[in-house]
């Protein structure tokens, strides 16, 4: 690796500087990992921490402690005064296969991407509980459906019977998955009966639960690029040779998945609104993707997540919908059309890998909670549900504008906006020469989180956009955090004009 290359994939460290743990740490953790996933071959000469701490805008002692540790560990050698060197003698990546490791760049398997390497090194697990505007995934609950819950919680303890008490129908009660069932069958043309749908604790867990019966030990499954990070990361953990595969106008890419991995057990997609870009799968690249599975008898993954929230232009049914070939995995969740801490989640399961479908979620953890089923299901029965999801996507509509319009004002020079017609979140692109990523951090300083696309790529060409989250962030947050916003961006293009004019160093 050249000294370009090792600088880029150093400019890829992501640093937390308030709260985060000490620098040093994390700075070998990320050292650690690049050389363990092989990004930093052995032999490669590392900069000198003078270099490091100048690069990464990190103290000199803290460059010096990550290389200690290292070099205590065995990570790296060297002899003082003549720089420090990846360890040539570094342990195999677990699976010991040479033919893996000559396998394309953009092929993620396990070892690759974390060989010896614990998940807790790839996976962060505190983004998504910061509440600050604009981080993703997050909901409101109006008063009406907090006093509702209340209601319904409270008449569920009082008439608590022996049924709440035991264990029961792994798949979910038949009061959740009927309920389930009609919503799904009304709002999304899912074809579906009560004993197809499986009650999950979310998206994640079916995730997990697809492949892990999946059959054959080379699990290869096609995800999106860019893409939904916690699928990815879930997949790559359960096992599964990852092929991340391009998108564009017209969602994924069929033929570029074909030529990539023609013979893939699985793809994951999310069809109605794509993750991150919103972009909706053609119908053209529905038939085609669905004439792909049945012919090569492969399975579709359809993350119907955020269908609910549709705030014009014609919404498309769903891909499971059009499936003839019982090829469509159906995944949807309540944890993002009500709260997330719900944690209740469901598929809906094609005959032929029900039984196993349902076994896999036994031996996980048996059965969702019934005491949670009973409160959703008497809500979803006496139509608060619908109600909900109406009144929440007047309100999500108005977030949506509001943010819209103040970014159109306050930034309109450095990014390009369009509304979604769906979804929970807005992409905005950056104007070139601005760097989605140095945005993202900036404004973690100024108290708002954007998620940088770029960053959402794995071997795609990256573009430069920034991904705000709109339904979790009540209407008068909005126009003073899109002016914090908006000095993180006017401090970036200052500090970017005054090194212009300080001119080259010499
Ligand atoms: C693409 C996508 N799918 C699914 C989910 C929901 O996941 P879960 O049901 O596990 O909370 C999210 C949440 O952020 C998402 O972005």
């Amino acid at each position: 690796m050249n000294r370009r290359q090792i600088s880029a994939d150093l400019c890829s460290f992501e640093l937390t500087r308030a709260d985060g743990p000490p620098l040093f740490r994390q700075l070998y953790l990320q050292l650690r990992s690049a050389i363990l996933s092989r990004r930093l071959r052995s032999g490669t000469k590392l900069p000198s921490t003078r270099e490091l701490a100048a690069q990464l805008d990190v103290s000199r002692s803290a460059a010096v402690a990550a290389y200690e540790q290292l070099l205590a560990e065995g990570y790296t050698s060297g002899r003082h005064g003549s720089g420090t060197y990846v360890s040539p003698d570094l342990p195999e990546p677990i699976d010991g296969n040479p033919q893996r490791r000559k396998e394309p760049a953009a092929a993620m398997t396990p070892a690759a991407a974390s060989p010896l390497q614990p998940i807790g090194d790839f996976v962060d697990v505190t983004a998504q509980s910061d509440e600050r505007p604009f981080n993703l995934g997050r909901t409101l609950l109006d008063a009406r459906t907090v006093q509702l819950w209340r209601k319904l919680s409270a008449r569920t303890f009082r008439s608590l019977s022996p049924s709440h008490f035991g264990y029961s129908d792994p798949r979910g009660t038949i009061e959740l998955r009927t309920a389930i069932c009609d919503y799904l069958q009304a709002a999304r043309a899912v074809r579906c009966d009560p004993d197809q749908i499986v009650v999950t604790a979310g998206t994640q867990q079916a995730v997990d639960i697809v492949i892990r019966i999946l059959p054959g030990m080379d699990k290869e499954v096609w995800v999106e690029d860019p893409g939904y990070p916690l699928t990815r990361q879930a997949l790559l953990a359960a096992g599964a040779t990852v092929r991340p595969i391009p998108v564009d106008r017209q969602g994924i890419d069929i033929s570029a998945g074909m030529k990539s991995a023609p013979n893939a057990r699985a793809v994951f997609v999310t069809p109605s609104h794509q993750f991150p870009t919103g972009v909706v799968l053609s119908m053209a690249r529905r038939l085609e993707l669905l004439a792909w599975a049945r012919e090569k008898r492969a399975w579709i993954v359809e993350d119907d997540y955020a269908s609910e929230f549709r705030y014009g232009g014609r919404p498309l049914a769903s891909l499971q919908g059009l499936d003839e070939g019982e090829r469509v995995i159906y995944v949807g969740t309540l944890n993002k059309a009500l709260f997330p801490g719900l944690r209740i989640g469901y598929a809906v399961v094609p005959r032929a890998l029900l039984r196993a479908f349902i076994a896999a979620r036994y031996l996980m953890d048996r059965q969702p909670s019934t005491i949670s089923q009973a409160i959703v299901a008497a809500f979803m029965e006496q139509g608060h549900f619908a109600a909900h999801i109406r009144r929440m996507r007047l309100l999500y509509r108005d977030q949506r504008d509001e943010l819209v319009t103040a970014l159109k004002a306050r930034l309109g020079d450095d990014l390009t906006i369009t509304a979604p017609d769906q979804g929970m979140h807005l992409v905005a692109f950056t104007r070139p020469g601005l760097s989605d990523a140095a945005i993202e951090r900036a404004g973690h300083h100024h108290g708002v989180v954007v998620r940088a696309m770029s960053r959402l790529y794995v071997a795609a060409p990256p573009r430069s956009a920034l991904v705000l989250g709109f339904s979790g962030h009540p209407r008068p947050t909005i126009i003073p955090a899109v002016e914090r916003l908006a000095h993180a961006v006017e401090g970036l293009s200052k500090s970017r004009a005054r090194k212009r004019s300080a001119g080259p160093k010499r």
